[in-house]
């Protein structure tokens, strides 16, 4: 068998067309102990040498477990987190290094979307009052003009300049969604980090407010980063889907590409447990279990930290080695880190028998 050659963290060399380069971007969180908490034990790796791009005017869908660091690497490139590790660039310039004004005005090219965005929010503050907080920071102008602007960008959402007058408990779930966005519009951002925007939402009303994020990245020619754990939510609006496992990407492809196969264990088990609408298609689906829970980020499995599940595990390279991301020859754009992934992909390493079963269909 042929040893796979290891090629650096990120795929291809930074272009102009990159708005946002990420490298190696770990958020190390110290476990304090003691009395007054003054002896760290440990830490937890929340994300652990996390490496992407994001082309400018694309979405980049981030899915994986609860837990995996999905908040916590969108809250570091913002410098909501302060990394532990690594860069974070944004149009060419480093964002990591930044403070004072110049930090200022990367924030403001840089927005968050939250799942529940305004109920983080002073529930007593009018909509008018919320929205236009962000501008009286950045953009201070006469009243009268932050209002209109703020009118302006309700319209935009699909909301009634009279919801400025109204309070956040007065609307629903989506209008609520639609606000946040909104507000996190106001000042023109450049970029938008979406951590489950949908997440709380009846599927009908999901719908509508990704509709809302597409037609605003068209008009805009914004560029998004959508965190998700169901891959299903970022399927059709991510460019590039990158799949993240205890602090780490363990796969990342052109969005059809990794929907049509996924090559990393972890993505097969996920995408196996999606529902197909084709009843027959989904009859015929076979579903992949994973085996236990997902073990803490503060003590990472050895070698292969995903071998403790995984089920397509190989003695005893997969307990001892770690795998780092590579590109897999006949898979441009795609990047796995699993040492088996070739073999994975022409059918040569199998799943566990035990731990493939007859997928149940929805009803
Ligand atoms: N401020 C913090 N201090 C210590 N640990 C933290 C802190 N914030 C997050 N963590 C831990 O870091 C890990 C990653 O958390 P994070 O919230 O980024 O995951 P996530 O992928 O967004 O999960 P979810 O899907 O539930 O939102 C978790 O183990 C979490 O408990
Ligand atoms: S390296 Fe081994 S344990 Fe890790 S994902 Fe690949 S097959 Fe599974
Ligand atoms: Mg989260």
């Amino acid at each position: 068998m042929v040893e796979p050659v290891e090629t650096p963290p990120v795929a291809s060399e930074p272009d102009r067309d990159d708005l946002l380069v990420v490298e190696n971007l770990q958020v190390h969180f110290p476990i304090k102990r003691g009395l007054v908490f003054d002896r760290t034990v440990g830490h937890v790796k929340a994300v652990d040498g996390v490496s992407l791009r994001v082309r400018r005017g694309s979405t980049y869908g981030l899915v994986g477990e609860s837990g995996c660091g999905k908040s916590t690497f969108g809250r570091a490139v913002l410098r909501l987190e302060e990394p532990t590790g690594g860069t974070v660039m944004l149009d060419g310039e480093s964002v990591t290094g930044l403070k004072g004004e110049a930090l200022r005005q990367a924030r403001r090219r840089m927005q968050m979307v939250f799942q529940d965005p305004l109920a983080s929010l002073d529930p007593r503050q009018s909509v008018q009052s919320l929205m236009i907080e962000p501008l009286r920071v950045h953009q201070p102008a006469p009243n009268d003009q932050l209002v209109a602007r703020a009118a302006e960008m309700l319209e935009l959402v699909g909301m009634p300049r009279a919801a400025l007058a109204k309070y956040p408990h007065e609307f629903s779930g989506g209008q609520r969604q639609r606000i946040g966005i909104a507000r996190a519009m106001i000042l023109n951002p450049e970029l938008v980090i979406a951590d489950e925007p949908v997440s709380a939402l009846d599927v009908s009303v999901q719908a509508q407010v990704i509709n809302l994020l597409e037609k605003l990245q068209r008009e805009f020619g914004l560029t998004y980063i959508v965190i998700a754990h169901d891959l299903a939510v970022v399927r059709h609006i991510s460019d590039v889907v990158g799949v993240m496992y205890l602090g780490q990407m363990v796969e990342e492809a052109g969005s059809d590409d990794l929907y049509a196969q996924p090559l990393h264990p972890y993505t097969i088990a996920l995408m196996s447990a999606i529902p197909i609408p084709d009843p027959e298609v989904e009859d015929r689906r076979e579903r992949i279990l994973l085996r236990g829970d997902l073990p803490s980020p503060a003590n990472p499995p050895s070698g292969c930290r995903f071998h403790t599940r995984c089920p397509y595990r190989q003695p005893t390279r997969c307990d001892t080695d770690e795998p780092h991301l590579r590109e897999i020859e006949g898979h441009p754009g795609r990047r796995v880190s699993c040492h088996w992934a070739e073999q994975i992909a022409s059918g040569e390493v199998q799943p566990m028998d035990s731990l493939v079963v007859e997928a149940v269909a929805a009803d």
